[in-house]
């Protein structure tokens, strides 16, 4: 008997929901609201979307704990324990939410004993719910998925964002990261503006690798059970282990890939979502 099957099964449920409401939402006004910055937006959908899966999931779970983007934003811990715990994003893309751009997704990982159990990433605008269960293996809409396999960084397609910081120092770093990966030469490289659905464009073989300094672990935690369960890698960007609270990553389809970037890109800053 699988004793986190159950919370799954109820977790994709709950993705549903959400994104439901996403994608009702996106037929109304939007109105938004800055958080650290001028380019960290939050819209109250992500905070309605946020209230209902973690109120539905309480009230099945009582004793699971949760961390959530909007709650941690609004003053709940971020630490990861050994208990079970739900690491949700509500909206994962608000950006793309906000001007209606199509990849916008919910995001759900689960730990228990700090190991990734489960992952549900419901990119809702493309319909495709992606999901994976520890051992065995990764489905979109039910349908098994796996990575490219590719090994040659130069026949790569590879994904990254540039929403962290815009101060000069790590907008600096950022684009020499980007000029460094780009002269390799790799084919090309997209910033689609949501880390689960990245993770997932990989786990299904339409991109190969997926880097990033400066993301969170909602973001990470349900693409990075998709992908590692479709056949791929999660490192640290240094080529370390990967390190869920540690605010980067690299997600590849190969481990050579992974390694290719590693060597190519210098970390920088970004602090731990357990320590801030
Ligand atoms: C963001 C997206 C985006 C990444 C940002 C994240 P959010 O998540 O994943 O791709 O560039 O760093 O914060 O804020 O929309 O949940």
């Amino acid at each position: 008997m699988d004793p986190w099957l159950e919370c799954m099964d109820f977790g994709v449920a709950m993705t549903k929901e959400a994104g439901k409401m996403i994608r009702d939402a996106l037929q109304r006004e939007i109105s938004v609201r800055e958080k650290s910055s001028p380019v960290d937006l939050v819209t109250e959908t992500d905070q309605k979307v946020e209230e209902l899966i973690i109120s539905s999931i309480r009230e099945k779970f009582p004793t699971h704990s949760f961390i959530g983007e909007e709650s941690v934003a609004a003053g709940a811990p971020s630490a990861l324990t050994d208990g079970p715990t739900w690491i949700i994003d509500p909206i994962d893309g608000t950006t793309n939410f906000v001007h209606r751009f199509p990849f916008i997704s919910v995001s759900i990982g689960f730990t228990v004993n700090r190991q990734i159990e489960f992952g549900i990433v419901f990119s809702c605008l493309e319909n495709k719910m992606y999901t994976a269960r520890r051992g065995r293996g990764a489905f979109c809409n039910g349908a098994p998925i796996t990575v490219s396999g590719q090994q040659d960084i130069t026949k790569s397609l590879i994904l990254t964002e540039m929403g962290f910081k815009k101060d000069s120092e790590h907008f600096r770093a950022m684009m020499a990261n980007m000029e460094s990966i780009l002269s390799i030469p790799v084919h090309g490289i997209r910033a689609p503006g949501s880390a689960a659905v990245n993770m997932c464009l990989v786990a299904c073989g339409a991109a190969d690798a997926y880097y990033h300094i400066g993301i969170h672990c909602w973001d990470m935690a349900g693409g990075a059970a998709i992908l590692t369960e479709a056949g791929g890698v999660v490192m640290d960007i240094t080529g370390g282990p990967f390190d869920l609270m540690s605010r980067r990553l690299i997600a590849a389809s190969s481990q050579g890939i992974a390694e290719s970037i590693a060597k190519k890109i210098q970390p920088f800053c970004c602090g731990r979502d357990d320590t801030e």
